[in-house]
This record gives C-alpha cells, sequence and structure tokens, in this order.
C-alpha cells in the first residue's frame, strides 16, 4: 500500500519534470530553431529613446508657399531668364516679367545669377552650372563661363579668357538662344544636361503695383491759413 503511494507520488514528480523540460525545449526550438548559436536572449544595447541625430535629408523646398511674402512673384525659371534676356539681359536695370499668376512683376539680374550658381535647384541634386561653366575659360565646358554678368554676356567657345566666343543669349531673342536650348531641352549624352527640368517655378521679383482706373485722383485739399485774430 504505502509502496504504491510513493509510486503515485514519483510518477506525478517525473510527469512534472519531463512537462518542464519538453516546455522548456519546446519555447527554446519555438524561437532559435535547433541552434544553439541564438542570440535572442542577448541584451539588447542601451539607447537614448530621444532621437538625438536626425537625419537632415529632408527634400528641398519646390514651392516655397510659406516663406513666400505676398508682393513676390512666382514664375517659371526659364520665364524668369527669358525675360532678362528679352530685356536685353540688363546687368542692373530692373526688368519686368508677367509671373503665373497672371501678376506684373519686376527684377534684376541679382535674381537671375543664382539660376547659374546654385547647386541643386533645377532639379534635386542637380549639379550648377558653374561648376563645368566655371571662371577657367579654357577649363570650362564649352568655354562658357556662366559664373558672373561679364562671362555670361562674352559667349560660349571663346578663344581665351580677353576674347568673346558665341553669344548664348541669341542678340536678345531669348527663344533662338543658345541659353534657351540648353535649359529647356534635354541633351542625352551631354552630362549636366541630360535632365535640366524647365518646368522649375521660383519665387522671385516684386509685383508691381497695379494701377487702379476706378480710382480719381484725390482733390488737393487747399491747407486754410489759420485766421490770426
Ligand atoms: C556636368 C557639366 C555641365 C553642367 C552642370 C552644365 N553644363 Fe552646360 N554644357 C556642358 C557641356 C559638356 C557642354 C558642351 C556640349 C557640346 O559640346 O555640345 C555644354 C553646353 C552648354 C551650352 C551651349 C554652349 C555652346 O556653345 O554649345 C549652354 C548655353 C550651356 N551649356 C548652359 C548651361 C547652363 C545654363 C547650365 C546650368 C543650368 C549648364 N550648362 C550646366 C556641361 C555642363
Amino acid at each position: 500500500m504505502n509502496d504504491d503511494v510513493r509510486k503515485y507520488i514519483y510518477g506525478a514528480l517525473t510527469v512534472f519534470v519531463v512537462g518542464v523540460l519538453v516546455w522548456v525545449g519546446f519555447l527554446f526550438v519555438n524561437a532559435c530553431g535547433f541552434s544553439l548559436a541564438c542570440n535572442r536572449g542577448a541584451f539588447t544595447v542601451d539607447r537614448t529613446p530621444v532621437p538625438t541625430l536626425l537625419p537632415a535629408n529632408l527634400p528641398v523646398m519646390q514651392s516655397g508657399e510659406m516663406t513666400a511674402a505676398s508682393d513676390q512673384c512666382r514664375v517659371a525659371a526659364v520665364d524668369l531668364l527669358g525675360a532678362w534676356v528679352e530685356a536685353g539681359s540688363p546687368e542692373t536695370d530692373a526688368f519686368q516679367f508677367v509671373d503665373v499668376n497672371g501678376q506684373n512683376c519686376e527684377s534684376t539680374f541679382d535674381e537671375v545669377k543664382p539660376l547659374f550658381i546654385e547647386a541643386n535647384l533645377w532639379y534635386s541634386g542637380s549639379r550648377s552650372c558653374v561648376t563645368c561653366h566655371g571662371a577657367d575659360v579654357a577649363a570650362a565646358s564649352a568655354q562658357l563661363d556662366l559664373s558672373t554678368y561679364a562671362g555670361i554676356t562674352a559667349g560660349s567657345r571663346r578663344a581665351d579668357a580677353e576674347s568673346n566666343g558665341t553669344d548664348i543669349l541669341g542678340a536678345g531673342t531669348w527663344e533662338s538662344s543658345l541659353l534657351y536650348d540648353f535649359v529647356t531641352t534635354g541633351k542625352a549624352g551631354i552630362s549636366g544636361h541630360d535632365d535640366i527640368a524647365s518646368n522649375l517655378l521660383i519665387f522671385a521679383g516684386k509685383a508691381l503695383p497695379v494701377p487702379d482706373p476706378t480710382a480719381t485722383p484725390s482733390p488737393v485739399v487747399e491747407a486754410t491759413a489759420t485766421p490770426t485774430p
């Protein structure tokens, strides 16, 4: 009788221990498979929950809608270039153009120049024109220096820094100019020209005050002298 009770107790204990081992084994195999090189239980590297280094790769703001002052004009970069060329490519004088909203606007060469100088402008990741068409005429692509006003107006294919070359501004006729051709048409095989976007919109210039045709000149009020007693 005593032996039977002992048998049951030992039996139950054995079943319990085997059960625990099987359960632990099951968990291990479940998590790690049959590999002993499993490190799922290893301590994880401590990290601060606060991201300290944010990746600085936010996309370039294409349409600076939020940064635009209310009297700024919005225009296709190509059209700004065109208006400047058609106005005789003035160095300091203002020239006028009509922006995408039909406003009459005014700008100067100061706002044209960045189109040649700035990288990442015509399209995301684009090189600036001056990386290839730099100040060193002999080394520049097409012997064209786009880094200064003098360089731009001196043209391309120049023999040296002193001489003028081919007019890239079409003698003031924008659509027949080399510049127009090279910024509006992708040139397959010419690096820097294979994917220039011609529809880039920029903010440039200032809106000119709209003359109000209904306004009547305010009558000049004659200042009446205060009568002295
Ligand atoms: C990666 C280099 C590179 C970049 C960037 C580049 N160009 Fe050029 N560009 C060239 C090369 C090379 C040629 C000559 C193509 C040829 O021989 O027909 C050329 C030719 C030209 C020409 C025609 C000159 C001629 O006499 O045939 C113009 C105009 C021009 N580029 C303007 C620009 C402008 C504007 C930009 C910037 C928006 C620009 N390029 C950016 C390499 C570049």
